[in-house]
């Protein structure tokens, strides 16, 4: 991490309640998941101003790979931008302005059309109570030993009721849990060739 985006982050640290980013620890271990796995097709649902977006660019950076992230509030998607700029990893990513569900359907055509890869890191922050829709229309466009990541399981425990009970029992996904912030759940999608 360099001392531009280092210092950029601590800026956005003050604002972090305003703009509802991930805490700092949930950030470093989202980082470290993607470098030690070597992810490189990363999907965000949830950009604010970009403050994760960031960690996800900074850490997609070093795999040669790209973020693509997803936010409905203009003003947001602005801030965000400049904010990747001032990182000088704006390269990196690409802010889909639209609701989540609909620019997910997007996706997914143009995945199925081969347009798109697969994406190989998922992690959906936006409306709780959609989470269980996001995974719905997300887990095929996981590729098997991808991860699936979702913020706020524990602040938000009642909005997304229906997604946890579901995610919490797939026999397709190893399932773990950082305990920092809101509380985030982290899936690792099985590949039943490679692990048990
Ligand atoms: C918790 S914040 C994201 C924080 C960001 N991941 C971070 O840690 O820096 C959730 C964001 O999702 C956006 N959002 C909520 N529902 C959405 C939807 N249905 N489609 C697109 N964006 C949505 C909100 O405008 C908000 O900026």
């Amino acid at each position: 991490m360099n001392s531009l985006i280092d210092n950029k982050l601590k800026v956005l640290e003050a604002t972090s309640k305003q703009y509802w980013n991930i805490p700092r620890e949930t950030a470093v271990h989202l980082s470290l998941l993607i470098k030690a796995c070597k992810y490189q097709n990363i999907l965000e649902v949830g950009t604010s101003n970009g403050y994760s977006a960031i960690w996800l660019a900074e850490a997609a950076k070093q795999t040669n790979g790209n973020v693509t992230t997803i936010e409905f509030f203009e003003e947001r998607i602005n801030l965000a931008q400049n904010n990747l700029k001032d990182c000088q990893l704006d390269q990196y990513v690409k802010i889909k302005h639209g609701k989540a569900l609909d620019i997910i359907e997007v996706l997914t055509k143009q995945i199925n059309n081969a347009e798109l890869r697969l994406f190989d890191f998922i992690f959906i922050d936006a409306n709780k109570a959609e989470s269980i829709d996001y995974f719905n229309a997300l887990d095929p466009l996981l590729l098997k030993g991808g991860m699936f990541v979702a913020d706020n399981v524990t602040s938000h425990e009642s909005e997304m009721k229906d997604f946890l009970y579901l995610f919490n029992n797939h026999p397709g996904y190893q399932v773990s849990y950082l305990p920092f912030g809101g509380g985030t759940l982290i899936g690792l999608k099985r590949n039943f060739l490679l692990y048990n």
